[in-house]
């Protein structure tokens, strides 16, 4: 069932002298100086940075009013069983039909036939084993997305489980408190196999991060935002496009822009932009600020107000929003100013219930030593590029993914830095699996307060340089990095390396 680069290349033109789609601007060198009108603040959207028409060649989705579900808060997985140091759990891959848009089924590929799946509680220090057997027609691959693990157990992109066939994926979650999600991985067919559904959260909490007085429990929520574009019959619309497939429906957990009611206190949310292409620029309706706490790597080392917070694909941001001076029934619209139409809008926050709050948000979170770039012994510059002559757009330093090729040898136990250079057009979310870095700077600048502490996807506008610094600890085995535009990803914007 699998497809190989080839076929893919063939079948979207790009083999064989057909020419490659090239949107304006084509190929750049570093010197050129494109316009890269938003791309500053990462709020342009993928449409406008690539100056296409945002849909105009795609057909329409159903047309969907707002507001009119409530959000779903995907369930937490109880383990299958449970010994004195692991957490057992068995989640079966398949396809299953939901309903998204109001009287219409949609065919998904999801984690128990659910989109998103369901979420795996993780405790820092307790290992979690998880059985997830392939009932899909095509292998596939999972990945822990920020987790910290042995090279085998990573979801290498050609390590796939064969239809019918299973894998246990050991996660020591020998690492802290961070919201991290799981995802397919599978060689080539990543973007359209998260597309139908396969992604779910995996949330890791820690003594620490329990003695802070932040919102919890029912007022601690995750949020997965992503677009969709849908048939006339329900079904997902999936076209591959190299530049990245953005939909044109918004779903927060699965549902279209549905509505929360609040209580007038503080609550906790923890957003994840699970989106294959889509850049968001969230910014509340009445222009209240946003408490950020955390990004991928966890609790940020002192909060930081924010009144509008960009994601690219992969980026999760962990924020605070206090609903507790509002007037019952006042209604709040999570607004993405990138949007435009159908996806200028994310979800409602209702006012519906008076409350006293204990919870705070305190001046400092997650404490944090700061890497130095004079700890590190090996300096590596990778380019991220549009390439002009290749078969296809997207390369590292030039070159295509090859599973078959290392990218870059590292000891266990050694420090680098990577100097993450973007000399395109539209910006990149970096994703480097394994471990988690530190952001040294951004174009020879100090990282804002929003990129310190610990992360694993860091965005590369156009024409910048961002430098960051890891320590190759724990485990060996072979690793990717990426662009997490899925069909970046897929279309070859990927390297790997291997620590040994
Ligand atoms: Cu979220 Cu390599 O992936
Ligand atoms: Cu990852
Ligand atoms: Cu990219």
């Amino acid at each position: 069932m699998k497809i190989t680069r080839r076929e893919l290349l063939k079948q979207f033109g790009m083999l064989g002298g057909a020419s490659i789609l090239l949107p304006l601007g084509g190929c750049l060198d570093g010197t050129s100086g494109i316009a890269s009108s938003g791309a500053g603040t990462g709020g342009s959207s993928l449409a406008t940075a690539m100056g296409m028409g945002g849909g105009s060649a795609a057909p329409s989705s159903p047309v969907v009013t707002p507001f009119q579900v409530p959000l779903p808060i995907p369930p937490i997985l109880a383990p299958v069983r449970t010994d004195a140091t692991t957490d057992y759990y068995e989640i079966s891959m398949r396809e299953a039909q939901t309903s998204i848009l109001p009287g219409l089924q949609t065919t998904v590929w999801g984690y128990n036939g659910m989109f998103p799946g369901p979420t795996i509680k993780a405790r820092s220090g307790r290992q979690v084993v998880v059985r997830q057997l392939n009932n899909l027609p095509a292998g596939v691959s999972v990945h822990l997305h920020g987790g910290h693990v042995p090279g085998d157990m990573d979801g290498h992109p050609m390590d796939l489980i064969p239809s019918g066939g299973f894998k246990d994926y050991v996660y020591p979650n020998n690492q802290i408190a961070a919201n991290l999600w799981y995802h397919d991985h599978a060689m080539d067919a990543t973007a359209e196999h998260v597309y139908k559904g396969l992604a779910g959260f995996y949330l890791i909490g820690d003594g620490f991060e329990d003695s802070l007085p932040l919102p919890k429990d029912q007022y601690d929520v995750a949020l997965a935002i992503q677009d969709r574009r849908f048939n006339a019959d329900g079904s997902f619309n999936y076209v591959f496009d190299v530049n990245g497939v953005e939909g044109d429906t918004i779903l927060v957990n699965g549902a279209v822009q549905p509505y929360f009611r609040v209580d007038t206190r503080r609550y906790r949310f923890r957003i994840l932009n699970g989106s294959n292409a889509r850049a968001y620029t969230l910014a509340l309706s009445n222009g209240q600020p946003f408490i950020q706490i955390g990004h991928e790597g966890g609790l940020l080392p002192a909060p930081v107000i924010r009144t509008s917070i960009t994601l690219q694909p992969a980026e999760r941001a962990d924020v605070v929003i206090d609903f507790g001076s509002l007037a019952l029934d006042t209604q709040i619209v999570l607004n993405n100013t990138a949007g435009s139409g159908s996806t200028a809008q994310i979800m409602r926050f209702d006012v519906s219930n008076r409350v006293s709050d204990t919870s705070t948000v305190p001046s400092t979170l997650r404490p944090y030593t700061p890497l130095s770039a004079s700890q590190a012994a090996v300096t590596r510059q990778f380019v991220f590029s549009r390439n002009m002559n290749g078969t296809s757009p997207w390369v590292i330093n030039g070159n295509l993914y090859d599973p078959n090729r290392v990218d870059a040898s590292v000891r266990l136990g050694s420090t680098e830095i990577w100097e993450l250079s973007n000399r395109s057009n539209m910006p990149h979310p970096v994703h480097i699996h394994d471990v988690m870095f530190q952001v040294l700077d951004r174009n020879g600048n100090p990282p804002p307060a929003h990129e310190r502490g610990w992360k694993e996807t860091v965005t590369i506008n156009p024409m910048e340089t961002v430098r960051v610094i890891l320590q190759f600890t724990d485990y060996t085995g072979v690793y990717v990095f990426h662009c997490h535009i899925l069909e970046h990803e897929d279309f070859a914007m990927m390297g790997q390396f291997q620590v040994s």
